[in-house]
């Protein structure tokens, strides 16, 4: 262990991490990034294959990002967000009303994911509150969801790995059964089929649309439990249940909007426009906490009234609309502007999948491989006819996560699941690296 992990390991409470594991396996220090590369204190590259937890987009310190935010450093860093206002949070909103989904025209800040699914929970909520549906208190969402790690988060997200041991302080949910598609229960396979499993939720909601005042659900990808592609119809459905209840339709894109599942947003995919949408992650490309809520006039109007009336939202963060992070997600949005990124993420999409059939057709221990634009998966299974998931016990993705960082690629498994998730300024060689490693690695932990 060096110095520095011997220091970080007498100060330091790790997220996501059993701090035991630390003893033998002690944290990367990382020096300095550039591109799609991070560097330790030793000199050690890793080739950043999750985009250090699904927020780089354009590299590790882009020049751009840089100047952009240096230039608003020398201006304001922070500025109370009530009452007061400032340009790079202005230009942000008008742009994030012009890029989502057409009837989404109201954007209300807060500072990290999490924070956004709250704030949004909470407008929901309270819209109805104040538009005579007061019996509509609950949310519904779908089982494997994933929303964040705060109370309100948890209660709607499904994972018991994060959530179990809080059930006693947590609200109660509404849960269907969500797609699967790999083990899909009715047979079918997510190119053709008419999201058959839309009936576990529209059952519930017809069931219970009185009580509930927004469906919560993760566009098209489920990515914490795993990558869990599904098809846009599902979408569809839903957006056409929830308006006919008078129930909201949260789209929580933190993890999959701004382009990482090929468009912009993916609700885009389904044609649908959402009543409230979560956005964070890669706002900043990485570069700073921030986070939005994205609505509509109907429900910004709700709550606009005289102040006596008190209908007004009054949610904040300290940290609500920092000016370094708006200038940052400003100059985002004009990389994607001015660089083609879309246009171009699709060759580089096309190359992970092309280099993922090459390395991984025919592998026994691969389940499946799916992928949605810049996110790419491999279910690892213990039996490929039962699809039988290895026993989370052996830790099967932390092994393999271990092997790959002395590789130089950092792999960070969702238990059996190995993922590309890259900044979008890999180019083709950095890919064949992540693949090929991620194969190597898998084919080490398993001795083939
Ligand atoms: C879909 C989704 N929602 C919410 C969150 C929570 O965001 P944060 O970690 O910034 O609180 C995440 C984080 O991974 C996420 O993937």
């Amino acid at each position: 262990m060096n110095i520095f992990q011997q220091r970080d390991l007498k100060y330091i409470w790790h997220p996501c991490s059993q701090m035991k594991d630390y003893e033998d396996f002690p944290p990367v220090v990382i020096e300095r990034g550039k591109g799609a590369y991070l560097y330790d204190v030793d000199g050690k590259s890793y080739l950043d294959a999750v985009s250090s937890w699904w927020v780089n987009l354009f590299g590790h310190a882009n020049d751009r990002i840089n100047r952009a935010l240096s230039a608003q450093a020398q201006k304001i860093e922070h500025v109370i967000f009530a009452n007061f206002s400032h340009e790079p949070a202005i230009d942000l909103a008008e742009e994030i009303v012009r890029i989502t989904p057409a009837g989404l025209s109201k954007v209300f800040f807060a500072d990290n994911g999490s924070s956004a699914v709250e704030a949004a929970l909470k407008m929901s909520f309270h819209y109805h509150q104040q538009t005579g549906r007061s019996g509509k208190t609950k949310f519904a969402a779908v089982t494997d969801a994933y929303h964040g790690e705060t109370l309100g988060a948890l209660s709607v997200g499904d994972l018991d790995l994060y959530s179990k041991i809080y059930k006693p302080l947590m609200m109660n949910t509404f849960r269907a059964a969500g797609p699967d598609c790999y083990r899909c229960p009715y047979g079918e396979n997510r190119g053709t089929c008419n999201a058959e499993c839309f009936e576990t939720m529209a059952r519930m909601v017809m069931d219970h649309a009185d009580e509930i005042c927004g469906v919560i659900i993760e566009p098209l990808v489920q990515c914490a439990a795993g990558m869990k592609i599904y098809p846009p119809v599902y979408l569809r459905k839903l957006r056409e249940l929830c308006t006919r209840h008078h129930i909201h339709f949260i789209a929580d894109e933190i993890a999959v909007g701004f382009g990482r599942t090929g468009k912009m947003f993916a609700c885009e995919h389904a044609g649908v426009t959402p009543d409230i949408m979560c956005l964070s992650k890669g706002i900043t490309a990485g570069y700073l906490p921030l986070s939005q809520v994205v609505t509509t006039d109907e429900i910004y109007s709700a709550f606009y009234a005289d102040y006596a009336e008190l209908k007004a939202f009054l949610h904040s963060h300290s940290y609500t609309g920092n000016a370094l992070a708006c200038a940052v997600a400003r100059e985002v949005l004009h990389i994607f502007q001015d660089e083609d990124v879309l246009a171009r993420n699709e060759v580089k999409a096309r190359m992970i999948s092309e280099k993922a059939a090459k390395w991984f057709d025919g592998h026994p221990c691969v389940g499946e491989y799916r992928q949605l634009g810049m996110i790419g998966a491999l279910e690892l299974v213990a039996d490929q006819k039962t699809k039988a998931a290895f026993d989370w016990r052996k830790r099967v993705g932390y092994g393999i996560y271990r092997i790959a960082l002395t590789k130089g690629v950092l792999l960070r498994p969702l238990g059996n699941v190995i993922y590309f998730m890259p900044p979008y300024v890999v180019e083709e060689e950095d890919i064949e690296k992540m693949v090929q490693v991620a194969f190597a690695s898998i084919n080490q932990y398993f001795d083939l």
